[in-house]
């Protein structure tokens, strides 16, 4: 058994000013690490510079993170770190911002190395970072996990190195005014990571604490992810709660087939992360342990798999080429790493069966 959980995760209303002497205390000038612009609509950016310039913090704003952040955006973003002689990083945003903030804060203090460094154990630590989810699906605000695209091997991959945020700061608000198929898809996303969490190899009571407090959380929020009620600060700061839960969840054990399903179809066919890892998860519950899915959709608030299968459909349908599945499960089947943390064994004819979508 065992439990890592490195960050201080505070989750309330107006958190960011709620915790300017945390942020005064990481450094004097912030690398702010955010997408092109949700950060600007949303109000988050605005929230964390007013409270790095009432605490005399000086900043730099890196807004070139794209969706699915790669290797080469991370180096350039190190440069621009390393230039504005930046002590501490600031991911804004959903996961790509969050994952590559961690990747910068480890490169910016490994400043001879090259990218390999990414992908190669030991050196030096990252530089704190605070992380500020504006989705409520990745989790990345509480894991070490940073999926970065490797266009040389044509797919995503984590960085070798987990990098826990220093400080995790949820404010729900941010969510209230964000397109519909992004609180969709990012929930679809939290939701498999409590799955997969759950029906994992690494899963023991320490996992499944938070696991399990997810799966609940997650079907308090249901009405709102189907949309049949609107969104209110209350239920959005529950949403955020839910994918953070997740997020502590995977942090123990990690995730496992779905996802490793999902990346070659988001590299290669522009597939929403969300989308592609929800599009497997009843198959992937399908083959678990009697006792221990009965437990998984109780929790979830769902009867059956096939309840969970028409929802997933209904909010997130995914078309993928098969000869793309097919591609991907086999290099799953190739994957040792994930393989073993799958609980049931897989050979070809059972992932032939989780890919049927
Ligand atoms: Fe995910």
């Amino acid at each position: 058994m065992k439990y890592r959980m490195p960050t201080r995760v505070f989750s309330e209303s107006n958190c960011i000013a709620n915790h300017s002497d945390d942020i005064a205390a990481l450094g004097q000038h912030a690398f702010i690490v955010t997408g092109h612009g949700s950060a600007k609509r949303n109000g988050s950016l605005d929230d964390m510079i007013a409270v790095l310039q009432e605490n005399g913090q000086s900043y730099t704003i890196f807004d070139e993170i794209e969706e699915n952040p790669s290797v080469e955006t991370v180096m350039k973003a190190r440069e621009s770190g390393l230039r504005a002689k930046a002590d501490f990083v600031i991911g804004i945003g959903g996961g790509s911002p969050m994952d590559a903030a961690k990747a910068i804060a480890l490169m910016m203090n490994r400043p001879e190395s090259d990218w390999q460094a990414l992908y190669t154990a030991g050196g030096s630590p990252a530089l704190p970072i605070i992380a500020v989810p504006t989705t409520c699906g990745t989790g990345s605000e509480v894991t070490g996990v940073s999926v970065l695209t490797r266009y040389d091997l044509k797919t995503k991959l984590s960085i070798t190195h987990k990098v826990f945020p220093d400080l995790a700061l949820i404010d729900g608000k941010y969510i209230c005014n964000a397109p519909r198929r992004i609180i969709v898809n990012t929930a679809v996303d939290a939701l498999a990571h409590l799955i997969e969490s759950c029906i994992n190899t690494q899963a023991d009571c320490f996992s499944d604490m938070s696991a399990f407090a997810g799966l609940r959380l997650w079907a308090e929020c249901r009405p709102y992810i189907e949309n049949t009620v609107l969104i209110d600060a209350e239920a959005a700061q529950k949403l955020m709660n839910a994918s953070t839960l997740a997020g502590m969840s995977i942090a123990q054990t990690g995730t496992t087939i779905p996802h490793a399903l999902s990346y070659m179809l988001t590299y290669r066919a522009g597939i929403p992360h969300g989308i592609a890892v929800g599009a497997f998860q009843a198959n992937y519950l399908d083959f678990a342990d009697n006792t221990r899915r009965t437990a998984v959709l109780n929790a979830a608030g769902f009867s059956d798999t096939d309840a969970l299968r028409t929802l997933i459909h209904d909010l997130t349908p995914m078309q993928a080429d098969r000869a793309l599945l097919e591609e991907s499960a086999e290099s799953v089947l190739r994957n040792p790493a994930k393989l073993k943390l799958c609980p049931y064994p897989i050979d070809e004819t059972i992932m032939r069966k989780l890919i049927e979508i």
